[in-house]
């Protein structure tokens, strides 16, 4: 069939999101196009073996999908932290998941004691807050939700997220860290409830509303078979 005879999809294809969950739901990312809907439209005009470029990748949907379907894909973006969620959900390099799962063991020994305590007592997380290493308290773009980069936390999060940070650096660099640092993601949704956070508007208000949970987005082994897909 010549290319220009293919079909155009006419009808429209309803978002599966659950189903992205999959492999894009390690990270949140503003723009990301439902996988399912990407999927149809590279079936219907790509072949197997063909090459796919996406040059606004975001996170990586129509390169990951292109490359599940068996053609090759290329990724580009302007925002390094998209590539590197893409980079990271699609990283072949690791032959096996053990050592991933390793590494969130060690992570989670080496944290829990120090989360049960920010989670009891605001004051032991202003204390953590002292001897944590923190990223600087840079001042954010005019159109952001906070002013500063510390206002978008209350201590016991921002002690929570440093704890968390410090324990993945001692990882060392390599496609394991990454993995950890990918999984942040998951620990910003699950960000204990403290102190509100001092912000410019109301859109900060839902971190108020988030569940208490001892081990701040640190998954277990048990909860990480969605790792055993192609692309582990
Ligand atoms: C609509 S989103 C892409 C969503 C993507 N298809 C997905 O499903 O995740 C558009 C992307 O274009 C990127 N972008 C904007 N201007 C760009 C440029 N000049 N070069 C490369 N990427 C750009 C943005 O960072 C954003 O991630």
């Amino acid at each position: 069939m010549m290319r220009a005879d293919i079909k155009p999809i006419l009808e429209a294809i309803p978002a599966a999101r659950q189903e992205d969950a999959r492999h894009y739901g390690v990270h949140p990312y503003f723009t990301r196009r439902p996988a399912n809907v990407v999927r149809a439209y590279l079936q219907r005009y790509s072949q197997e073996g063909d090459i796919v470029l996406d040059p606004f990748g975001g996170t990586g949907v129509t390169a990951i999908e292109a490359f599940l379907l068996g053609r090759h894909a290329i990724q580009n973006d302007l925002n390094p932290f998209a590539n590197f969620i893409a980079r990271n959900i699609a990283d072949t390099t690791l032959a096996s998941t053990a050592p991933l799962l390793q590494a969130f063991e060690r992570v989670h020994l080496e944290c829990s004691k120090g989360l049960e305590q920010i989670e009891q007592d605001e004051a032991a997380a202003k204390r953590w807050l002292k001897r944590l290493p923190l990223p600087e308290n840079i001042r954010l773009p005019h159109n952001s939700d906070a002013e500063f980069y510390y206002d978008m936390f209350t201590p016991r999060q921002l002690a929570g997220l440093a704890i968390i940070r410090q324990a993945i650096d001692r990882e060392g660099q390599g496609v394991v860290r990454d993995c950890l640092v990918r999984f942040g993601g998951q620990a910003e949704q699950n960000l204990p409830v403290g102190q509100r956070p001092r912000r410019k508007s109301g859109r900060l208000q839902h971190l108020q509303h988030l569940p208490l949970q001892t081990g701040i987005g640190l998954r277990r082994t048990s909860d990480m078979g969605d790792l055993q897909g192609p692309l582990s």
